[in-house]
């Protein structure tokens, strides 16, 4: 077990990060997020991160869902573009011509056993970035041998259910972090460890969260934070700065949200509606 390097974020840290933008920039310097997923009754997971990947600031998003996603995506979020999976209800073939800078997956995509088959068939032919979260990070756990065709700096974001799929029980919370930087080591990755005080860690590194409330503990806040950080990655953010970023913007957006809304009335679409304070704050 290494020593640890622990990081607390809070404005200040994130400051640096941020890139302010060129007055002559064009939607092509903001680069093209893709988003993959969504399945019957769980569009909706696709729509928030496709719009919370816009509403970062990514140039382009594209979702590509399976064909029940296309009305509900092009009639909520005339902004996207949308690309149909060959199959009505969820994801079988993942075959695009487009080429994004970085592919967030996961998101509402469900496990069934075409999905899981196309997981694998993609993974080996991807070379672009990615974010992965929810049922691609369930599907991973169920077929470890996908770990090593990861990009190197994948970003993880998983919740503590997934987590545990993932790398197994924990005896405890040192245990946990010792598990989750063994991961990050093996597999080369990033990874979110979504909650209150969501921790970034990559390998010996750990960055604590310090934005965000209990009003996130609402569906479809996950999906959101997995668009914010693709589409961070888009601009040209790295991954790890985008999922350090990513995570303070998702948690001082709902910290704004949650003064005019509440902790019981705040949903997923108003962390959304609110980012924009959330950038506006840092300046
Ligand atoms: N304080 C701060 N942040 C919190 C708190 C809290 N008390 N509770 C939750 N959050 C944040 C987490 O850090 C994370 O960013 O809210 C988000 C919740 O994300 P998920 O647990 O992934 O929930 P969500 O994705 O919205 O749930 C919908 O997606 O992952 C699948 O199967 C999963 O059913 C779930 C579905
Ligand atoms: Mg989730």
């Amino acid at each position: 077990n290494t020593p640890t390097e622990v990081e607390l974020i809070g404005k200040q840290e994130v400051l640096p990060i941020y890139k302010t933008r060129d007055q002559f920039s064009h939607k092509g310097s903001f680069g093209h997020a893709l988003i993959i997923g969504g399945s019957y009754g769980k569009i909706g997971a696709a729509i928030l991160a496709s719009h919370s990947a816009m509403s970062a600031g990514a140039g382009l998003v594209t979702a590509f869902v399976p064909k029940c996603g296309y009305i509900p995506m092009q009639s909520s979020l005339p902004e996207i573009m949308v690309i149909t999976d060959e199959n009505e209800e969820y994801i079988s073939n993942i075959q695009f011509k487009i080429k994004p800078t970085v592919i967030g997956l996961g998101v509402g995509l469900g496990t069934e056993k075409e999905t899981s088959e196309a997981l694998k068939v993609f993974l080996t032919n991807n070379k672009t970035p990615l974010v992965i979260d929810a049922d691609a990070i369930n599907i991973l756990s169920k077929n470890t041998d996908l770990l090593a065709l990861l990009p190197e700096n994948t970003v993880l974001t998983p919740h503590p259910k997934e987590l545990e799929r993932l790398i197994g029980k924990w005896k405890n919370d040192f245990d946990k972090l010792k598990k989750v930087k063994a991961f990050s080591k093996k597999h080369k990755v990033i990874m979110v460890i979504k909650g209150a005080y969501t921790l970034t860690i990559l390998e010996d590194k750990i960055y604590i969260n310090s934005t965000g409330n209990p009003g996130l503990a609402t569906g479809g806040t996950g999906d959101v934070l997995t668009g914010i950080i693709t589409g961070l990655i888009a601009q040209g953010y790295q991954p790890l700065e985008a999922s350090i970023f990513g995570v303070y913007l998702h948690g001082k957006s709902a910290d704004i949200a949650v003064q005019s809304l509440g902790y019981e009335a705040m949903i997923a679409s108003h962390v959304i509606e609110t980012l924009g304070d959330a950038y506006i704050d840092l300046f």
